[in-house]
């Protein structure tokens, strides 16, 4: 590892690989980190065809590279071309995060729960302990924060989507002293949430799944784990729908990149004035 101050060696070299990649907020997030710290390191972006993962993985390593971020649509891809991988990572069936060994191996991990989890925890002062969780979703994102999530001890976690087989599989799959269960959005209304989750990506497109104003209280926070320039379709439904908290996952971004950060430098940079300059962006 080298530091700023050491003039004679390169620079360790990162890169966050995806397609599309140019919007990546990465770069600027890990260039932010590495100033914050002293550490002398650069990281780019690196847009990769479809079919071409393992050779792109293959190439920066070979050519020296530290680590690399792995966005949509390869997470995971990246997952089956690991040695070894987190324990976070083997659940949720996606990698993020690689760590290239000195001894060549590549180790694969998955931050975005972590990064979830931090955010709501360490950011918002909320929690997860014991709350009754409703999470929207049930596709490669949402797979990726249920382990994290489930570590936080919530008293049930409701998995609701459009699809209800997708659901049932991944509740089934998750299960444990804590009850998973799945239901489609018609299910929904009997009762309300403490925490609302976001994961399904109709916020892109600007939809929202059909959602009773039933399932919210006074106390519900709301989060989704989309962010845009302004707030998101279902931040907009919380707010007129008497949330108490509603949030998008600009923070989940930016600590699911200082936990990937720490992987690799072994130093946790300060998020807090990273997400305040990305949010004035
Ligand atoms: P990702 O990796 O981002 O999770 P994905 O695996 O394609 O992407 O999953 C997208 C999720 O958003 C799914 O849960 C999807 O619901 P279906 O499984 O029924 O397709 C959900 N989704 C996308 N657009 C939606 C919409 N307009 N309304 C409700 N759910 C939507």
């Amino acid at each position: 590892m080298s530091s700023l101050f050491d003039f004679d060696s390169p620079p360790d070299r990162y890169a966050v690989m995806g397609n599309p990649v140019a919007h990546s907020k990465s770069p600027l997030i890990h260039s932010q980190f590495a100033r914050q710290t002293s550490q002398k390191m650069e990281y780019q972006a690196i847009l990769v065809d479809e079919g071409g993962l393992a050779q792109a993985i293959g190439n920066f390593q070979a050519s020296g590279g530290k680590g690399l971020n792995i966005t949509l649509p390869f997470k995971h891809e990246a997952w089956e071309l690991m040695d070894e991988r987190s324990e976070h990572a083997e659940r949720a069936g996606a990698v993020n995060t690689i760590m290239f060994k000195p001894n060549g191996q590549r180790y694969g991990d998955n931050t975005d729960g972590i990064g979830l989890v931090h955010d709501i925890v360490n950011n918002h002062g909320g929690r997860f302990k014991n709350l009754r969780i409703l999470i929207l979703g049930a596709g490669g994102a949402v797979r990726g924060v249920l382990g994290p999530i489930l570590k936080e001890q919530p008293r049930e976690i409701v998995i609701a989507n459009r699809t209800v087989d997708k659901a049932v599989i991944l509740a089934r799959e998750f299960t444990s002293a804590i009850p998973v269960k799945a239901c489609g959005y018609s299910a929904l209304g009997s009762s309300s949430f403490d925490l609302i989750i976001n994961g399904t990506s109709a916020s892109l497109k600007g939809e929202l799944p059909p959602l009773p104003a039933s399932i919210l209280s006074e106390q519900s926070w709301c989060y989704d784990m989309m962010y845009g320039d302004k707030p998101t379709v279902f931040m907009e439904w919380a707010k007129q729908n008497g949330a108490a908290i509603y949030l998008d996952g600009l923070g989940m971004l930016v600590e699911q990149a200082a936990a990937s950060f720490f992987l690799w430098r072994k130093i946790r940079p300060n998020t807090a004035p990273v997400i305040e300059t990305l949010r004035n962006y």
